[in-house]
């Protein structure tokens, strides 16, 4: 096979130059971002990353990057024998529900999330019993087995526009709350909703908003849906994290504050130099459970392999093509 020509450490260095500091670039990441673009070429492998991972990662060896709804999208028909999730659990379920042929690894199984862990197909049942003939809308942020139950799934990106869809006045929006109530107050669709909470964007509090728009005079807030419906409501916007960076890219406000995880606003700043980014610094440590290291040993070992159960394939993937489709 022939030997991978790597681009030159400077231009490897280039897009997290505004960043770090090129001795520390070296001493903690070179390698190990050399190390894998050889890898991805022998392995016929690519990597998606979502839009909370760290520069090194999102800038270093990323091949996609995005929000849910996006690496959803693309992950469909990758020409690719290996896709590498640099993102949590479930981003890597949806992934191999869309590409069941390929090997589909997370370079830790661990990295969960709080939502995803909130609620069961049990419940699902549950709530589809005491509310017959009402749609369940699951978000993505969840497991197969529950996406198994549901009638069609939605992200942050299109969760408004999944549930007009359906063109009825009640819908049952799983698993989270948050993300529920906001859309609630956006269609007056009426909501049965369900206590799971997203334990990174849980924590920020309208007066928190308050207090950085007094201490940063003129700030553009923009909050993603998942928190709380009185912090959006002190927001000028809300969007996914796809929808919070297309916000930063075509105002180019001269300063912004995020309300979401620390991560984004890190690898703006690497884009958006001119803009000052408030940082009210909240980590999902789920989301940084990948690491370089982590990536390349998923690489070299091929391991974790995300599977899915048989018999949860096919119902799980129908929820998820619906919202495709939508
Ligand atoms: P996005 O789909 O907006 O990227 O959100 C995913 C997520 O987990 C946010 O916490
Ligand atoms: Fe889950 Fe919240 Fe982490 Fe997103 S930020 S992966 S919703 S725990």
């Amino acid at each position: 096979m022939a030997t991978l020509e790597l681009p030159s450490r400077d231009t490897l260095f280039a897009p997290v130059a505004g960043l770090m500091a090129r001795a520390d670039w070296e001493r903690m990441f070179a390698e190990e971002v050399e190390a894998i673009l050889r890898l991805k070429r022998e392995r016929n492998a690519v990597i998606l990353a979502h839009n909370y991972q760290t520069p090194e990662i999102f800038h270093g060896v990323a091949d996609i990057r995005g929000d849910s709804l996006a690496l959803a999208r693309e992950a469909r028909g990758l020409d690719a024998e290996v896709i590498v999730m640099a993102g949590v659990h479930f981003m890597a379920e949806t992934v191999k529900l869309l590409n069941p042929d390929r090997t589909v690894l997370i370079p830790d199984a661990r990295a969960g999330c709080s939502l995803a862990e909130g609620i069961t197909a049990e419940n699902v049942r549950a709530l589809k019993a005491a509310w017959p003939g009402v749609p369940v809308v699951t978000y993505v942020n969840s497991t197969a087995a529950v996406k198994a139950e549901s009638d069609i799934c939605c992200t942050s990106g299109n969760a408004r526009r999944v549930v007009e869809s359906l063109g009825v006045p009640r819908v049952i929006m799983i698993p989270d709350e948050f993300l529920a109530r906001n859309i609630e107050a956006e269609t007056g669709i009426e909501m049965i909703t369900w206590p799971a909470r997203c334990e990174v964007h849980e924590r920020f509090t309208p007066d928190e908003i308050r207090q950085y728009r007094r201490l940063h005079r003129g700030v553009r807030v923009i909050a993603h849906p998942e928190c709380p419906p009185e912090v959006v409501a002190e927001a000028d916007f809300s969007g996914s994290t796809a929808q919070m960076i297309a916000y930063v890219a075509e105002k180019r406000p001269e300063k912004v504050l995020l309300v979401t995880e620390c991560s984004m606003s890190d690898n703006l700043s690497a884009l958006y130099p001119e803009t000052r980014f408030v940082r009210p610094c909240n980590l999902c440590p789920h989301m940084k459970r990948i690491t370089l290291s982590r990536i390349r040993a998923a690489l070299e070992t091929l391991q974790t392999e995300v599977l899915i159960p048989a018999e949860l394939q096919a119902p799980a993937r129908r929820s998820v093509e619906r919202m495709l489709a939508v």
